[in-house]
């Protein structure tokens, strides 16, 4: 790869060792799906379903990481990536979910870590990426707790067999799309619209993140151990009363009920109450949120987009609005509507507003005890061409970036323990119920022959990392 021409050394320069990563999910990327055998997980059942994901797109092939590994190694390593953010698929683990380990999984892996060490790239990784084991959906799923100890063995065991050569793991990737677009709005797998189960799920998958911190921990490894949710403004559309409930309903369901549970092992009272109108909530028992609050070394926020909502009939349906057919996500709150602010949009159809990145950066260093942060995943999906020249010329996501990193810089000199930020995505991969058509990608996969081709997005990360910074 070349880079574009080299800048005057940075005048918004970041901290000495900022992480300067990207990110992928093992689902959105490997293919292989009957490969080294791995079992089948709720994407694979779902992507299977008429009508859930666009064009009955799925991830049997995706874009072929898992052959193509050395390959998309060599890629970050020429854009001079010095951290990689993937997820471990739990079926490649434990094909049913439970019991012995399977060593070929594991062993891929163990390639993929030996690949990136060689290349100097640091492992980061998420042991939960939404591809729960089909097995344990049959026996219930995350509505029930069991699967939550379940989990706590198998991170338990990945654990053990990498931290000899990965020092950063995070837990569960954005809890709340796991419980309320996979079982209130049935977007996401497995598809089921029971907004009580959706919230047991919530708790359970909280459960899980402190089961397996604690099993982690126990293995004394020397390990850091991060939680990872998806954060967003919410602000409401007037100062109406019903706005104002609508703002604190949504930023209760969406932030404060995760990010309260990992940072104070807590959960905020007032979604509780919003909650119990849904369902009895006997199935929090004494002592899970202490397991659930279990310190941790870095709490990993994955940023998009602002919401401004309205408590009066009428707006548009819901910000995630699926593609298919489907339910609300936002339990107890379906009265809630998303209120468009004319701001620039993505080809998700997600307004774009840097500055609330550096308000939830702050937030969150203001509110909870201290905790290292990251940003996790950042990104933009927009319909990228791949010109006669071969080139993508992606100005719409340098600017993304670009925008996003100095709200990250603003942060940092604001006080924020911010040590790194990762990119979504390292290359286009199958964007779940939307299939591959939405493009996030800072590298482009051609559909057929599934050759990788850096966008100039690319390059000018490249350039952005070698130059610790951006131009002032
Ligand atoms: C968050 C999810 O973690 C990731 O899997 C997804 O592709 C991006 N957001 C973009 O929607």
């Amino acid at each position: 790869m070349t880079t574009q021409e080299t800048q005057s050394p940075a005048t918004l320069a970041f901290p000495t060792g900022f992480v300067w990563g990207a990110a992928t999910s093992a689902y959105q990327i490997e293919g292989a799906v009957a490969d080294g055998g791995r079992g089948r997980s709720i994407w694979d059942t779902f992507a299977a379903i008429p009508g859930r994901v666009v064009n009955g797109e799925h991830g049997k092939i995706a874009v072929d990481h898992y052959h193509r590994y050395p390959e998309d190694v060599k890629l970050m390593a020429e854009m001079g990536l010095n951290a990689y953010r993937f997820s471990v698929s739990w079926p490649r683990i434990q094909p049913d979910g439970r019991g012995a380990v399977n060593q070929q999984g594991l062993d891929f892996y163990s390639r993929l870590v030996d690949e990136l060490l060689g290349a100097g790239i640091d492992p980061w990784v998420t042991l939960y990426h939404w591809d729960l084991p089909q097995a344990l959906e049959d026996a219930g799923g995350w509505p029930v707790r069991d699967t939550a100890y379940r989990f706590a063995d198998y991170a338990a065991e990945v654990h053990a067999a990498l931290a000899d050569r990965v020092r950063h793991f995070s837990t569960i990737n954005e809890p709340w799309c796991a419980a309320f677009l996979g079982y209130a709005s049935g977007e996401h797998a497995p598809g089921r619209r029971e907004p009580a189960q959706a919230i047991r799920a919530a708790h359970h998958l909280n459960l899980a993140h402190g089961l397996s911190v604690r099993a982690m921990r126990e293995q004394n490894l020397g390990t850091e151990i991060g939680g990872c949710v998806n954060l967003y403004t919410v602000a409401p559309a007037t100062g109406s009363e019903a706005d104002l409930d609508a703002a604190r309903r949504i930023d209760g369901l969406q932030n404060r009920f995760f990010l309260d549970a990992l940072l104070t092992g807590s959960y905020p009272a007032d979604v509780l109450q919003d909650l119990s109108a849904v369902t009895d909530l006997d199935f929090i028992q004494d002592g899970d949120l202490e397991i659930i609050g279990a310190p941790l070394d870095v709490v990993m926020v994955n940023y998009y987009s602002p919401f401004t909502v309205s408590g009066t009939p009428g707006g548009a349906a819901s910000a995630a609005a699926a593609p298919t057919d489907s339910g609300s996500p936002w339990v107890g709150s379906e009265h809630v509507s998303f209120v468009t602010s004319g701001l620039p949009v993505t080809a998700m159809g997600w307004e774009i507003d840097a500055s609330c990145l550096t308000e939830l950066l702050m937030r969150v260093t203001r509110t909870y005890p201290a905790v290292d942060l990251v940003v996790s995943e950042n990104g933009a999906a927009f319909d990228d061409v791949l010109t006669d020249d071969g080139s993508v010329h992606d100005s719409g996501r340098v600017a993304y970036i670009d925008a996003h990193l100095r709200a990250c810089h603003t942060a940092i000199e604001a006080g924020a323990p911010l040590k790194g930020y990762f990119a979504w995505s390292l290359m286009d991969n199958f964007e779940w119920a939307w299939g591959y058509g939405k493009r996030f990608g800072l590298v482009y996969v051609d559909r057929e022959s599934l050759r990788r081709i850096p966008k100039d997005s690319a390059l000018w990360y490249a350039e952005t990392i070698r130059s610790g910074g951006l131009p002032g």
